[in-house]
């Protein structure tokens, strides 16, 4: 399929007209190449990468140095396509220096279209100090799993009048300080019904309900890959941990058995190689 770039502008439009916004995580090349032919508005290279590719219990572990190989991969497979890179846990809390430094290197060596950091009202300043710089920025607000500690798990939040009227004012502190879009992950669909039509940049959910711009889902989920858990809001597509398991035990029966490979998937000796080759070697004896 043919495939045109989008711009922050683009996506602006887009919400302006009410055409909703599709958007997946992607972690490698493969994937990468697969959600540019279907036609993914965006990619999230998402510290997810933590738990979906390497087996974190959580996505705390996951550093700038892995998220960049990731982004980088993605970006080659998709070069066509606007793809966000995911400020791991520890790359900007400490300051707003830190923030700005490590936004940078998602531009200057992955090639990135934005960065998405998590967080409302407490990185503000982290926002405004990396858009000052010309970077966009995607802020994260509702649950968000860097600080799942503090929330007492993966938890809906905003459940509440009390809670949800807080990620309100997450959202406008985003807004305000600069962010180009809201990502808002396991929020009440009329609490994010009300953000969306509340602000002027897109709003885009993941777990938080049609009432909003656009789509976010974790691609390991949306393919039945990821096993550990599967959140409410995930709607998976297709089982490929089946599928590949199958695959597998198949190919273990086949070889068992003998009956892999087959003449076909060999490579035989050039014509009239085999009886020199034979006699070569009858000699060596
Ligand atoms: O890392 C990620 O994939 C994310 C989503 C959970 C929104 O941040």
């Amino acid at each position: 399929m043919a495939h045109h770039k989008l711009s922050v502008i683009d996506f602006f439009e887009m919400k302006d007209q009410g055409r909703k916004v599709t958007w997946l995580t992607a972690y490698d090349f493969p994937t990468a190449q697969f959600a540019q032919a279907a036609g993914l508005d965006m990619l999230l290279v998402g510290d997810s990468l933590g738990m979906c590719v390497y087996g974190y219990h959580s996505t705390v572990p996951v550093t700038m140095e892995q998220c960049l190989l990731h982004c980088q991969a993605v970006r080659r497979g998709a070069p066509e396509t606007f793809v966000v890179g995911d400020m791991p846990f520890m790359s900007y809390q400490a300051s707003d220096e830190q923030a700005v430094l490590s936004a940078g290197r998602f531009l200057k060596e992955a090639d990135m279209d934005a960065v998405k950091l998590e967080g409302g009202v407490r990185v503000v300043s982290r926002i405004r100090a990396i858009t000052d710089t010309g970077i966009n920025v995607i802020g994260h607000i509702g649950l968000t799993p860097q600080s799942s500690g503090q929330l007492g798990g993966h938890k809906a939040q905003g459940r509440t009048a009390e809670t949800a009227r807080l990620v309100v004012a997450d959202a406008l502190a985003v807004e305000e300080a600069g962010a180009v879009m809201l990502l808002v992950e396991a929020v009440p669909p009329e609490v994010t019904k009300y953000i969306a039509e509340k602000l002027t940049i897109p709003v885009y959910s993941i777990g938080a309900g049609l009432y909003c711009d656009g789509q976010l889902l974790i691609v390991s989920d949306l393919i039945g890959q990821f096993q550990a858990f599967t959140p409410k809001f995930v709607k998976q597509y297709c089982n490929v941990a089946e599928m590949i398991t199958k695959a597998m035990s198949d190919y273990c029966d086949e070889v068992r058995a003998g009956e892999f490979p087959q003449d076909r998937h060999c490579y035989h000796m050039i014509q009239g190689e085999e009886e020199k080759f034979l006699e070569l070697m009858s000699s060596e004896i």
